[in-house]
């Protein structure tokens, strides 16, 4: 793991159009689930098409601590979790990452027990996981929070049922669906999260020998299996770096054709970008953003997938803050997700907000600035706000970049953009820390 680049800063000269083409890389959300889902397996896996950010080296840092052979090339991991015995992870690294609560549903699943300190991640609200806990104990395990780890005992073993979810959950549905593929008998997720990645994890989870049905629809049945086997899998692209990039060929009114996409997971980001006058074509496994023009300004309510993504909100927000009239945009996923607008306010953006509600007051054009990065999504929007604004903007907490999006200036870069990456000087480091 690297800790250095907490004193890093991206430096970007803004006002250039992105143009050319640019790859996406494989899906963070998929593969921090499906990297722990191995451990269900008796055999080898190889994952492809993994993206090379910082969650991917933190969980194949604790998988081999916990005993799996891995063998990490950029994109491709293979992986043999024969040799994990224990069913306790108490390790720091796993409060850096939201996603370590996968490590539970995954030992449930193999061992009937678990204990793992609870997850960290990105501080934009409260990020309950009681719905996880509601299917594990609804599967027959004891659950409980002590002692900062979450540990649940399933003595006799998971018996499979119908769960209803109270609240549309990715994590949820994914962490229920890896308990229940090696529990006694059938197992019902109702209201489960429809998301691409939950369905890319489902796939892998039938690759390995399991029988999960419905993934991508609202109901997930799930027919325990005896145990599974390893297999080779390769994870989609990722759906937010591809809504990222689509918004940033907006922002600066670009012309960019973005490769190695699922154009129908992007139709959401698709419609809203065509409503503010920006021209989207699809390909096969591609898709051309064109903006000649300014947007205009539009409404937009963030929603469980099929909707418009939380993930992407903080991207369009700054998409928003040159488009033309006053947009208004409503975060129903999260509660404290407007953190990056304090900082787009320092590059001359004019946004109020109410609650869990913002107007965004289109002004003709933003101005670089230092800014902070305060989560990863808030990171990949200033991202943005520095590629369309005049001059010099400096983003530090680059560390939370780092952690899902794969080379962002070497992509960038090679569409344009005129971005590096720096040391951050004492001084800066001082007034950061
Ligand atoms: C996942 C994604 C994240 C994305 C989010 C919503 C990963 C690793 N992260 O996060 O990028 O922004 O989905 O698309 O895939 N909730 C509860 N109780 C629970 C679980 C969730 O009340 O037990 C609430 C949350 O507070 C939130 C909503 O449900 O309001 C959705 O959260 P969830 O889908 O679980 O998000 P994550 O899995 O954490």
């Amino acid at each position: 793991m690297r800790t250095e680049h907490m004193r890093e800063k991206l430096v970007i000269k803004g006002g250039k159009p992105l143009k050319g083409n640019v790859t996406v890389s494989g899906a963070k959300n998929a593969a921090v689930a499906i990297l722990p889902a191995v451990i269900l397996c008796e055999g080898r896996c190889e994952i492809d098409n993994l993206p090379n950010i910082e969650d991917v080296r933190l969980i194949d840092y604790l998988l081999c601590k916990m005993g799996a052979k891995t063998q990490l090339n950029s994109t491709t991991m293979s992986i043999d979790a024969s040799g994990v015995t224990e069913h306790i992870v108490d390790n720091d690294a796993v409060k850096l990452m939201r996603a370590s609560y996968y490590l539970i549903g995954a030992l449930l699943g193999r061992f009937g027990k678990a204990e793992v300190c609870l997850p960290g991640g990105c501080a934009i609200g409260l990020r309950p996981i009681d719905q996880h806990v509601k299917g594990m104990k609804a599967l027959g395990a004891e659950v409980k929070a002590e002692f900062g780890m979450l540990k649940a005992y399933a003595p006799n073993g998971l018996i499979g049922t119908d769960i209803y979810l109270d609240v549309v959950s990715v994590g949820a549905t994914i962490n229920i669906m890896l308990a229940a593929v090696l529990a006694q008998g059938k197992t019902t997720i109702v209201n489960s999260a429809k998301e691409p990645h939950v369905v890319d994890v489902a796939n892998f989870l039938n690759c390995m020998g399991a029988k999960v049905k419905g993934a991508g629809t609202d109901v997930i049945r799930i027919s325990g299996v005896e145990k599974l086997h390893g297999c080779s899998y390769s994870i989609i692209p990722d759906q937010i770096e591809t809504g990222t990039l689509m918004i940033a060929a907006a922002a600066t009114r670009g012309d960019l054709t973005i490769e190695n996409v699922i154009p129908t997971h992007m139709e959401a980001l698709s419609a809203k970008l065509m409503e503010m006058g920006v021209r989207v074509e699809e390909g096969d496994d591609s898709i051309r953003v064109t903006c000649p023009n300014r947007p205009t300004h539009v409404s937009i309510k963030t929603l469980p997938y099929p909707g418009f993504p939380t993930d992407l909100q903080q991207p369009a927000t700054v998409l928003l803050s040159t488009a033309e009239g006053a947009s208004i945009i409503v975060e129903n996923i999260f509660e404290s997700r407007f953190k990056h607008i304090n900082e787009i306010r320092r590059m001359g953006a004019n946004v109020s907000i109410d609650g869990r509600m913002c107007v965004v007051e289109g002004v003709e054009r933003l101005t670089g600035a230092p800014v902070r990065a305060t989560d990863l999504r808030a990171g990949a929007a200033l991202v943005v706000a520095g590629l369309m604004a005049d001059g010099q903007t400096e983003i530090s907490g680059v560390k939370y970049i780092d952690r899902g999006y794969d080379h962002i200036e070497g992509k960038l870069k090679s569409v344009g953009a005129d971005i590096h990456r720096e040391k951050m000087s004492d001084a800066e480091e001082y007034e950061f820390f």
